[in-house]
C-alpha cells in the first residue's frame, strides 16, 4: 500500500524523505516522489514510476533542496501507475499533497473543480483535495486581503476534510504556509515522528526510525500541524485540540535491515523461535497461562463466553482457522471463522454470549477494521431474529498503538516485532501462539493435566522451531522439483488443512506458482482429476489421529502417479520411494503441530521464489498492509 514521509527540519529534508521512502518499500507500491519548498519559496518535486531507486536516480541528477518536505510511494489504484500519477500532487505550483486511502466521493467534486477552470493533470483522486484544499486556502487568503483571516492552511484542510468520503492519511504543505506541514487521518494509519527541533509524518513508524524513536500514534479524525512556532498542535475530530500520548519505539532500528540475510522474509522466518518466546514472555506461569495476559476485565467477560467469532483476511484468517480446531476441542467453544470482507456485509446472527476477536498483523487491514466497526456496531441491540450484541471485542494484533488495538475492548499483542517481507511468516505463527494463549484462557476447566501439558509444550517450543529451520537444506533442494511447475496441490487433515492453505497462498504469493490446498480427505470429490506427473502434492503428515485416513488420501495421489512430498513426523512409518519424498519434522504435541509444520512449508516457498527469481519480499501486485477496501 501506499506510504507517507514528511519532514519539517532545520536541515535539508531531501535524505531523510529518501531514507523514509526506503523503509517504506516492503509496503509494496508502484511509484513515488518527493516535494520540497526550496529557498526561493518555490515547490520542486520529483517523480518516478518503479522502485525508489529510480525516483533515487533522479534526485541525483536534480537534487531537492529544502527544509520542509513530502514523499510517497504509491500503489496505484484511481489511474495506472505512471509518473503523472505518481504523488505528490500540486494545485497551482503552491501547494503539495501526499495521499493514502480513497477519496469516495472524487468524482462529483472533480466536476466541480472543472466547471471552476482548474486542468488536472493526473487521474487520481488525490490531485481533487490538493485543489479543494488550495481553494480553501486561497479563499481565506483572499479574506484577509479584506482585512479578514491569514491564510490557514490548517483551516483550509479541516473545511476540504468535510467535504470528501473516503479513507485517507494525507500530508500537505503550501508555499505561502512556509513553515507548516499539515496531516489527516482517517481509516488509514499516519504517526507523528517527534524529534528535536524537528518533527515528522509517517504512515508507519519505521520510516523514521533513522531520525527518532518516539511517535505518537494519531487518532481517528484527528488533524495535526507542524509548524516552527507551535511545534506539534493535534486536534481532534471534533476540532478541539487533544493531547496525544508520545510512545517510545521499542524493537529497535535492528528491524529495517535484513542483517545477514538474502531476504527479509527469510531473516523474519529464522527470528520465529526468538519471536515466539517473546510472545509467550510474561504470560506463562508455572503451568498455567496468566489471567493477566488479556488485560484488566478479560477474565470476567471470558467466564461469560459461550461462543467465539473469528474474523481476519488471508494468512491471519488462516491462524483463526486452526484456532477453531482448538477452540472446539480444548474449550468446548463453538467457533465461527470468517474472512472480513465477506462478514462486514453479511446480516450476522450473533448467539448470546459471543466474543468477536479479530487477527491482525497490522491492525490497519481495511476490511478487518470495517468488520469490527460493524460488530461493535450490533454491541447493544437485539437483532430482528432474536440475536444478541456481542459480549465483547478482541484484537489480536503485532502493532502496538494500532485502530485495530485501540477500538477493541482487548488486545492481545503479539511480539513478532516489524514484519517487513510482504508475505507474512513470524506474525502468523506468533498469531497462533496467542490463540493458543486465548484457547487455554477460555476453558471452563483450568489448571488441569491438558493445560499443564501445553505450557510446558508451549515453553519447549521455541526449541522445536529451532530444530525444524535445520530442515533449511533439505527443503532447499526439494525446491528444485518445484520451480519448474506451473501448478501444486497442497494437502492437510484437521488443524493441518489450514496450514496447507497457508503453504498454498505462500508458495502462489511468491513464486507465483499456482497453488490450491484441499482438505486431504476432499481430494476424491474433485481434485485428485488434476493430479498426474506435473503437479507436485504436498502433505502435512504429523503423527497425530488422522494419520492414517492421511495415508489413504496419499496413495490415492500415488496410485495416480503424482509425484508426492510428504512433511512428517519420524514416528510416521513412510519409505522414501520413487514418487514420494518424506522430510522429518520434529515431533512436538500434536496440537502445536500446525506451528512447527507451518515453518518448512515457508522454507519451501521461500527457495522455489529464489531459484525462480522472483522478488521475494515484495512480490508483484501486492501490499504488505492492505489499508483499502
Ligand atoms: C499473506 C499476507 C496477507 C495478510 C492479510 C491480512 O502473506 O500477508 O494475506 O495476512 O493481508 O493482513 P493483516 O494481518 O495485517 O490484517
Amino acid at each position: 500500500m501506499c506510504g507517507i514521509v514528511a519532514a519539517l527540519a532545520a536541515r535539508n529534508v531531501q535524505g531523510i524523505l529518501l531514507e523514509g521512502l526506503k523503509r517504506l518499500e516492503y509496503r509494496g507500491y508502484d511509484s513515488a516522489g518527493m516535494a520540497v519548498l526550496n529557498a526561493a519559496g518555490e515547490l520542486a518535486r520529483q517523480r518516478a514510476k518503479g522502485k525508489v531507486a529510480a525516483l533515487e536516480e533522479k534526485l541525483e541528477q536534480g537534487a531537492l533542496t529544502g527544509r520542509i518536505g513530502i514523499a510517497h510511494t504509491r500503489w496505484a489504484t484511481h489511474g495506472k501507475p505512471s509518473e503523472v500519477n505518481a504523488h505528490p500532487h500540486l494545485a497551482r505550483e503552491r501547494l503539495a499533497i501526499v495521499h493514502n486511502g480513497i477519496i469516495e466521493n472524487f468524482e462529483p467534486l472533480k466536476r466541480e473543480l472543472e466547471a471552476d477552470g482548474v486542468v488536472f493533470e493526473s487521474e487520481t483522486d488525490t490531485e481533487v483535495v490538493a485543489h479543494l484544499i488550495d481553494r480553501a486556502f486561497r479563499h481565506r487568503d483572499s479574506a484577509n486581503q479584506d482585512g479578514g483571516e491569514t491564510g490557514d492552511l490548517l483551516a483550509a484542510v479541516r473545511a476540504t476534510l468535510d467535504r470528501i468520503d473516503g479513507a485517507y492519511a494525507l500530508a500537505v504543505m503550501h508555499a505561502d504556509a512556509p513553515r507548516e506541514i499539515v496531516g489527516a487521518r482517517k481509516g488509514s494509519p499516519l504517526v507523528v515522528g517527534v524529534g528535536i527541533d524537528e518533527n515528522f509524518l509517517a504512515s508507519d513508524a519505521l520510516a523514521l526510525l533513522q531520525v527518532t524513536d518516539r511517535f505518537i500514534y494519531l487518532q481517528e479524525g484527528d488533524v495535526v500541524r507542524l509548524s516552527d512556532v507551535n511545534g506539534i498542535e493535534i486536534f481532534a475530530a471534533d476540532g478541539q485540540p487533544a493531547e496525544r500520548p508520545v510512545h517510545t519505539y521499542e524493537h529497535g532500528d535492528s528491524a529495517a535491515s535484513r542483517g545477514e540475510y538474502r531476504h527479509f522474509m527469510l531473516k523474519e522466518i529464522h527470528e520465529q523461535p526468538a519471536v515466539i518466546a517473546a510472545t509467550l514472555e510474561g504470560r506463562l506461569s508455572g503451568s498455567h497461562v496468566l489471567e493477566s495476559s488479556f488485560g484488566v476485565g478479560a477474565r470476567a467477560l471470558f467466564d461469560q463466553v459461550k461462543q467465539v467469532h473469528i474474523v481476519a483476511c488471508g494468512t491471519s484468517y488462516h491462524a483463526g482457522m486452526v484456532a477453531r480446531y482448538w477452540l472446539e476441542k480444548l474449550a468446548g467453544l463453538p467457533t465461527q471463522v470468517e474472512v472480513a470482507s465477506e462478514y462486514r456485509y453479511r446480516e450476522v446472527v450473533v448467539p448470546e454470549n459471543t466474543l468477536f476477536v479479530t487477527l491482525s498483523q497490522s491492525g490497519e487491514t481495511a476490511d478487518t477494521l470495517a468488520a469490527l466497526r460493524y460488530a461493535k456496531s450490533r454491541a447493544d441491540s437485539l437483532d430482528e431474529h432474536g440475536g444478541q450484541g456481542y459480549l465483547g471485542t478482541l484484537a489480536i494484533c503485532n502493532v502496538p498503538g494500532s485502530s485495530l488495538t485501540r477500538e477493541s475492548d482487548l488486545a492481545l499483542m503479539t511480539q513478532a516485532g516489524p514484519e517487513i517481507g510482504v508475505a507474512s511468516t513470524k506474525a502468523f505463527t506468533t498469531q497462533l501462539v496467542a490463540l493458543m494463549l486465548l484457547t487455554l484462557s477460555l476453558r471452563k476447566t483450568r489448571g488441569d493435566e491438558r493445560e499443564t501439558a501445553l505450557v510446558q509444550a508451549l515453553r519447549g517450543l521455541p526449541a522445536v522451531l529451532d530444530s525444524a529451520l535445520a530442515m533449511d537444506g533439505p527443503i532447499a533442494q526439494l525446491s528444485e522439483a518445484f520451480a519448474e511447475k506451473h501448478h501444486a496441490l497442497f494437502l492437510g487433515r484437521g488443524t493441518q488443512f489450514p496450514i496447507a492453505l497457508e503453504g498454498a497462498l505462500k508458495l502462489k504469493e511468491i513464486s507465483y506458482i499456482h497453488a490450491e490446498a484441499y482438505p486431504a480427505g476432499e481430494l476424491k470429490h474433485g481434485p485428485l482429476a488434476l493430479v498426474d506427473a506435473d503437479m507436485p502434492v504436498v502433505a502435512v503428515a504429523p503423527n497425530d489421529e488422522l494419520l492414517e485416513k492421511l495415508k489413504s488420501n496419499l496413495q490415492e495421489v500415488r496410485a495416480r502417479g503424482g509425484e508426492l512430498f510428504v512433511f512428517a513426523d519420524e514416528g510416521v512409518a513412510l519409505t522414501a520411494a520413487d514418487n514420494l519424498r518424506v522430510l522429518h519434522v520434529p515431533p512436538v504435541d500434536e496440537l502445536l503441530a500446525p506451528i512447527v509444520y507451518t515453518l518448512p512449508l515457508q522454507l519451501l516457498s521461500y527457495h522455489v521464489a529464489v531459484l525462480k527469481g522472483t522478488d521475494v519480499d515484495q512480490p508483484r501486485n501486492l501490499a504488505k498492509s492492505v489499508t483499502v477496501e
